[in-house]
């Protein structure tokens, strides 16, 4: 089996040091917790920074690596000050963090920041290279290494390299004001597989890559220079027992029971998190307070409890939002306390594992309420903290954890009103249906556990990585073309079947601009000149262009997908009678699609309508294509219609007319010693399936094929006609 390399920022494990000593214990955070939790039962080894307060000198470094290394199979990477001040501070806290959770206005764009997240980003893969043996997966977590996969690319090509954001990514609209944002996205895409929290993250990323690096995707699938990585959403998971079973731990049943008697038999709420401006404490307590002031039955019925983990201290927004934090608490107990009661008990401070816990089992309402949260993993905690049993979790629709918790009483927390209405729901809910629905959600984190969550993306790793081989292995290479072209010189009779856009030239914007150029007549006028050899262009075009373009040259044609045959010198020919009554019903709503996307245009041949989108915005043509495949849906049934997808076309034309079935015409022949056919999508997969055994079948492109090999890019097929042609008498 191979072994796994986690490579994160943080490492699960902090060193702090107390009277001059050094002391290790376990990091906060959702990377550092729940990851943390499947290193510990894996045989993985975990580079990341090793945060150590003070200077270091080397006999210290040694220690704290080999400890780290025996007890916890980690690496430390060490950081300069400056390093810390730039990369952590600054680049990634104060730049991708406030921008990748919408707070535009805290994003700050320094270009000294961005060269020392560059610097820092080597400095992790350098360690990498350091540890790293052949064969290991190596997974690197979160936006502090946004660069880090295409670094370690160019240095490890065949390795099998994920990648995991724990935050959103944002729109488009956001991530393009990042002065660096190509470098970001390049620093991705060397990745095998990116994996993101939601399916909305997936979308916003395949759409800011389709629009800042012009790259094209299938089913998340993408191809950039000839490597092909996947993008999918994969919502992290809990170490469910871990929680479910926490109270059982020495301490946590302590710690409830103190919790209890100190509040007495008040309601208890809770709220947890990294002093983080984007989880949304400051609204919290304002809809808390509002609570009380609006619900006065209540007041010293309930006490919230605010955990505030110390983070990021030095950065600014923090600072300003520990004021604003500090004065709200001092406000509302001000205003509601009693000598018997107060209000809201805030502790600023982070909890040990146990105590945590216990006060997850206390609390009968856990307030999470982020703004903006990549997952949230406190709200699955508290969950399954609550298996079997009551207990309510109030959670912000804007954690990507929403999408899973849908029991939970879900709130806007930019909506004062819906806020104060849900903590009065959330403490008046009926037992049973609090019951209720713990239980639907205590069932899917069951299933999805962090385990199964990095099991489920090291596994699409590695089907990517054989995806990848399998592709690698079909690649038309130097002796597998040596061995065509023997096979071409001394074959008595050949036929040589080739697709047309795509193929012998590649596309562009305006359809009419591919004319085939002086090079391509004169090769193909060579190949189907020369003896026992016979040509036939097979594609989509219109039958009078393909006329036309290929006009005094003695080959074949196949227009319009298959409707229309030529063969050398003689007249057009349907295959089968074919009708067009049809058109004018199907027309108008191609029309009507193209009066509404700009850039789109409808294309008429005999017995077809295409509806390009080639020059049309890239999400705005997905939406489309979406919505005009449903109408036509509707449509087609009535006529016996078939819808087709081309490159950046949708076409309607008869069902059971296709490339396939007009090739086979020529195919079909038994004397045939030597047959060739080139596509590039999938309208010629149904040449490569009829294709006799034995042919040469070659795909221009990469990407899921029938053929037999592929090639990159037209330019290679043109190359491998051109010997063809040199090879021809
Ligand atoms: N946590 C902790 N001690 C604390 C508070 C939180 O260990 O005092 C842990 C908590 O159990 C959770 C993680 O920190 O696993 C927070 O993860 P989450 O995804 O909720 O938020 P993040 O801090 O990653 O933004
Ligand atoms: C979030 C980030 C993590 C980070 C954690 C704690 O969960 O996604 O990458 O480790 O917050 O923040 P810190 O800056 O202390 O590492």
């Amino acid at each position: 089996m191979s072994r796994l390399l986690i490579v994160s920022n943080r490492l699960p494990v902090s060193v702090e040091r107390r009277k001059g000593k050094l002391h290790f214990k376990g990091s906060v955070g959702g990377v550092a917790t729940g990851l943390g939790s499947y290193h510990k039962s894996h045989e993985s080894l975990w580079v990341g920074w090793a945060d150590v307060p003070g200077r270091l000198d080397s006999l210290e470094r040694k220690r704290i690596a080999s400890e780290l290394r025996a007890e916890h199979q980690c690496v430390p990477v060490f950081l300069t000050t400056e390093d810390v001040r730039g990369f952590y501070h600054g680049f990634s806290n104060k730049t991708l963090w406030p921008l990748f959770h919408q707070f535009t206005q805290y994003a700050e764009f320094d270009a000294s920041t961005w060269a020392v997240y560059e610097r820092a980003n080597r400095k992790f893969r350098d360690t990498v290279l350091e540890v790293a043996e052949p064969g290991d997966i190596i997974w690197v977590q979160d936006y502090q290494l946004m660069l880090l996969p295409q670094m370690l690319r160019e240095k490890l090509p065949d390795a099998a390299i994920g990648f995991f954001l724990h935050i959103p990514f944002p729109t488009v609209e956001v991530f393009r004001m990042l002065p660096q944002r190509r470098e970001v996205l390049d620093g991705l895409l060397g990745a095998d597989l990116i994996g993101f929290h939601t399916y909305d993250y997936v979308r916003y990323f395949l759409g800011t890559a389709r629009r800042l690096a012009g790259t094209e995707d299938q089913s998340g699938r993408i191809t950039v220079d000839g490597h092909q990585l996947l993008v999918d959403a994969f919502p992290m998971g809990i170490d469910f027992d871990r929680y479910a079973e926490g109270i059982d731990v020495p301490g946590a049943k302590r710690e409830a029971t103190r919790v209890r008697e100190r509040t007495r038999s008040r309601k208890i709420i809770l709220s947890v998190d990294r002093l983080d401006y984007t989880k949304g404490i400051p609204d919290r307590l304002r809809a808390f307070a509002a609570f009380l002031e609006r619900h006065p039955e209540w007041r010293d019925k309930v006490t919230l409890i605010a955990v505030a983990v110390p983070s990021r201290t030095r950065v600014e927004h923090y600072k300003a939002l520990k004021r604003e934090v500090d004065e709200l608490v001092g406000s509302i107990n001000g205003t509601y306390s009693t000598i018997e009661w107060t209000p809201v008990r805030y502790l600023y401070r982070s909890l040990p594992f146990n105590t945590l816990v216990g006060m997850y089992a206390v609390a009968d309402v856990a307030l999470v309420t982020p703004l903006r949260d990549g997952m949230n993993l406190i709200a699955k905690e508290y969950v399954a903290a609550h298996a079997g049993r009551e207990g309510v979790l109030v959670l912000s629709e804007m954690a990507g954890a929403a999408r899973e918790l849908s029991e939970a009483v879900q709130v806007n927390p930019f909506d004062l009103d819906g806020m104060v209405d849900a903590i009065h729901r959330a403490l008046t809910m009926p037992a049973e249906e609090q019951i209720q629905r713990n239980k639907a959600m205590v069932q899917r984190l069951k299933r999805y556990t962090v385990q199964r969550w990095a099991e489920d993306f090291l596994g699409r790793l590695e089907e990517v990585k054989g995806a990848q081989a399998e592709l690698e292995a079909r690649l038309l290479d130097r002796p597998a073309q040596e061995r065509m072209l023997e096979r071409f010189s001394t074959a008595r009779h050949r036929l040589l079947v080739l697709d047309y856009d795509g193929t012998l030239t590649a596309f562009s914007d305006d359809p009419a601009a591919v004319r085939p150029d002086d090079w391509l007549l004169e090769t193909l006028g060579e190949l189907a000149g020369s003896q026992h050899t016979e040509v036939v262009v097979v594609s989509g075009r219109d039958r009078h262009t393909l006329g036309e373009w290929f006009a005094g040259l003695p080959l074949d044609l196949v227009a319009e997908h298959g409707v229309w045959v030529r063969s050398n010198g003689e007249d057009w020919l349907t295959i089968e009678p074919m009708n067009d009554e049809w058109k004018s019903r199907i027309r108008p709503v191609l029309e009507a699609f193209t009066d509404r996307t700009p850039g789109s245009f409808v294309e008429e041949k005999d017995f077809s309508l295409v509806w390009h989108y080639r020059a049309v915005d890239r999400r705005l043509a997905e939406t489309r294509v979406g919505e005009l495949k449903e109408t036509l849906v509707s449509l087609v049934g009535d006529y016996d219609l078939a819808v087709t997808e081309g490159n950046r076309v949708i076409e309607v034309r008869a069902a059971g007319v296709n490339k396939g079935r007009a090739a086979y015409r020529w195919m079909c022949r038994d004397d045939l010693d030597f047959v060739f056919f080139a596509g590039d999508d999938h309208t010629d997969e149904d040449v490569f399936e009829v294709a006799p055994e034995g042919s040469w079948t070659v795909k221009v492109g990469l990407g899921p094929t029938r053929a037999a090999y592929s090639v990159r890019h037209p330019r290679e097929l043109r190359a491998l006609l051109e010997r063809m042609a040199g090879d021809g008498g």
